[in-house]
C-alpha cells in the first residue's frame, strides 16, 4: 500500500459550501442513502420505535423528545418521524446543523410532508453540536432518541469521549449512529494517504465510536449496512465529478488540479487495485459500507 502525507494540499472545510459541491457528487454515485433509507424502514421500528416504548415514554401521554445532530436535507429523519409517529402523537425534534442551505432543504421537506408531520414541533438550531453544547450544559434540554447519521466525523477524536458523555447526559431512550464502517474505501485512503494536518477528514470510523462508548460504559448494538460507489468517473481526467468525487475521499480541495501528476497516479493506482475495488458490467465501485450503532441508556428524566 502506498503511504503519502496529502497535508500539503487544501483541506476541505466541512461547513463550506465546497464540502456540500462534493458531498453531492459522493451521493450521486453511491446507493449509501439509499440502502440507509432501507434500512429505516426495515428495521427502525423494531430495532429503535419498539425499545423506546421499553423505556416507559408511554405512548400517548408523553411529547417525545427527539435530537438530530447534522441532521441535513433531512431525508432520513423525517422517514424516522413517520416511524415514530405511529407510535407517538407528539413529538418535539431538535435539529442541530450548521449549514444554512441543508436547513432550507429539510424546512421544504416538512412543508410537503406537513400533513403527516402534523404533531410534530421543530427547533432549527443552525449551529454545530460544539455550539449547542455550549447552549445546552445545564442539561435542560433532554431527548428520549438522538440520531447521527454520518455526522460526527467532525468531532476530534481527543473529544469524543467528552462529546459522547455530554450526548448522553442529556439521553433517556436511544441513540442512532451510523459512521462509515471499516472496510470502506475512505478507511482505505486514509491509511495510504494520511494528513496529518487536518484532523477534521471524515474518517472516523464506526469502531473509533464504539471504543469511545465502551471506555464511558454506554452498552451498544452494532451492525453493517452494506453500499457502495462508483468510481469510474475518477479514472476521467476531464471528468468534473471524477474529481469532485476524489476531493470528497481525500477531505481536499482541487486534488484533480492542483495534487502532483504522481499522487495523482498512486491514488488512482490504489483505487484500481483488488480487494479495494471491484468491477462490475464494466464499471468500477469502492465499498462506502455503513457501520449502525445503537446506543442505549436506561436513566429516567
Ligand atoms: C455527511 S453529511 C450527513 C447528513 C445527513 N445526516 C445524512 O445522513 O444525509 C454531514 C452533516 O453534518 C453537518 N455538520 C458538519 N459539521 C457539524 C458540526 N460541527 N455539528 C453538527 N453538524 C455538523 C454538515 O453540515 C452535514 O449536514
Amino acid at each position: 500500500m502506498p503511504n503519502m502525507d496529502i497535508s500539503f494540499l487544501e483541506k476541505l472545510d466541512p461547513m463550506s459550501p465546497l464540502y456540500f459541491e462534493r458531498f453531492d457528487a459522493f451521493k450521486s454515485f453511491t446507493d449509501q442513502k439509499k440502502r440507509i433509507l432501507e434500512w429505516i424502514s426495515d428495521r427502525f421500528e423494531d430495532e429503535i420505535v419498539s425499545h423506546l416504548l421499553g423505556a416507559e415514554v408511554k405512548t400517548g401521554n408523553v411529547t417525545l423528545s427527539v435530537l438530530g445532530i447534522g441532521s441535513g436535507d433531512g431525508k432520513a429523519e423525517v422517514k424516522m418521524l413517520m416511524h415514530l409517529m405511529k407510535k407517538f402523537r407528539l413529538v418535539e425534534f431538535t435539529v442541530v446543523e450548521p449549514s444554512a442551505d441543508e436547513i432550507t432543504s429539510f424546512k421544504k421537506l416538512v412543508e410537503e410532508q406537513k400533513k403527516a408531520l402534523n404533531g410534530v414541533t421543530f427547533h432549527w438550531r443552525q449551529e454545530s453540536l460544539q455550539d449547542f453544547c455550549k447552549a445546552n450544559a445545564d442539561g435542560s434540554k433532554r431527548f428520549h432518541f438522538v440520531s447521527a447519521l454520518h455526522s460526527l466525523y467532525f468531532i476530534q477524536n481527543k473529544d469524543l469521549d467528552f462529546y459522547l458523555k455530554t450526548i448522553f447526559g442529556w439521553t433517556e431512550g436511544k441513540m442512532l449512529i451510523m459512521q462509515g464502517a471499516v472496510n470502506s474505501i475512505f478507511s482505505g485512503l486514509d491509511k495510504g494517504f494520511p494528513s496529518t494536518s487536518n484532523p477534521l477528514r471524515p474518517f472516523k470510523l464506526g469502531n473509533k465510536i464504539e471504543d469511545s462508548l465502551k471506555t464511558l460504559g454506554i452498552s451498544f448494538e452494532t451492525s453493517v449496512i452494506p453500499s457502495e460507489c462508483d468510481i469510474t468517473c475518477c479514472f476521467d481526467s476531464d471528468s468534473r465529478d471524477g474529481k469532485l468525487l476524489l476531493d470528497f475521499f481525500l477531505h481536499v480541495v482541487r486534488c484533480g488540479d492542483n495534487g502532483p501528476p504522481q499522487l495523482l497516479k498512486m491514488i488512482k493506482e490504489y483505487l484500481n487495485t483488488e480487494g479495494i475495488s471491484y468491477t462490475r458490467h464494466g464499471r468500477l465501485y469502492a465499498p462506502v459500507p455503513t457501520q449502525v450503532i445503537i446506543a442505549s441508556t436506561s436513566k429516567r428524566f
